[in-house]
């Protein structure tokens, strides 16, 4: 089922701007997460019928931890409510949910919710939905490092299962970032090798399936080369190499 997924895109959304969102509105930052929480259900709909297999929804970095702890334990708190309200209508709409980060510094409780979300959500097969949760890119590379140690020579796919966890997981195609912040904050760098960036000034609560059909149409418009040449110059060259 997962090979099926894997044919299609896998994006990547560092869901940024709650707070300013609700500043700006004079409302407390806790409802600009709430209001992010409504982005996303938008966007988990939203994104199979736009060619999407696979998503990946940075929701808490291991650096946020750093935040005051009332906006921490609102945050966790709102991880509880989702896997707890949306696991219905997950599984309704054919979505497998998953979830990577670390597990052991969650609040009690949420390491085995989401582990009855991900047993529930796991015939999953029109979208692959994956939430990082305490996740650090840089941290899963380090893991990954420490489980190939030993074990001879390791491929480039084969490195990525340890990475990613998956026994086969898509390159990311597209990154988007929201709020105008224009940098990547530890979020999928390994997986992210060759992929398109897109940044719009869009917060995070006000993104709408419009905005995400936005970036997937500049996706589409852009030449992705993978260190090679474009394919009508590929051709070309190749032609005049022959012919000398
Ligand atoms: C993104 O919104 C959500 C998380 C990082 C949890 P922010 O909370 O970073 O919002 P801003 O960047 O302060 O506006
Ligand atoms: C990145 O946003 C993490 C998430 C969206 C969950 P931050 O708001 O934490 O990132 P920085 O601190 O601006 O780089
Ligand atoms: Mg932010």
């Amino acid at each position: 089922m997962q090979s099926d997924l894997s044919s299609k895109l896998h994006v990547g959304i560092i869901m940024d701007g709650n707070g300013r969102w609700a500043t700006r509105r004079r409302l407390s930052r806790l409802r600009g997460h709430e209001a992010g929480v409504e982005a996303i259900r938008r966007i988990v709909e939203a994104a199979p019928k736009q060619g999407v297999g696979t998503l990946t929804l940075y929701a808490f970095s291991s650096d946020n931890w750093r935040r005051p702890k009332a906006e921490v334990s609102a945050l966790m708190a709102l991880l509880r409510f989702y896997l707890a309200s949306e696991v219905e209508s997950l599984v309704k709409n054919g979505v497998r949910l998953t979830v990577i980060g670390r597990r052991d510094r969650l609040p009690a409780g949420i390491a085995d919710a989401i582990g009855r979300a991900e047993q529930s959500t796991a015939d999953g097969a029109v979208l692959h939905l994956r939430i990082a949760v305490d996740y650090s890119a840089r941290d899963a590379i380090l893991k990954a490092a420490a489980l190939a140690a030993g074990m001879g020579d390791l491929t480039r796919e084969g490195f990525s299962r340890l990475v990613t966890g998956e026994p086969f997981l898509r390159d990311v195609d597209l990154v988007i970032r929201t709020s105008g912040e224009q940098r990547l904050s530890d979020f999928m760098l390994w997986e992210s090798a060759y992929a398109e960036l897109h940044f719009t000034q869009r917060m995070w609560p006000e993104f709408q399936a419009e905005d995400l059909a936005e970036a997937l149409a500049s996706f589409h418009r852009r030449e992705r080369r993978f260190g090679g040449l474009q394919p009508e110059l590929q051709e070309m060259v190749g032609e005049m190499e022959m012919s000398v």
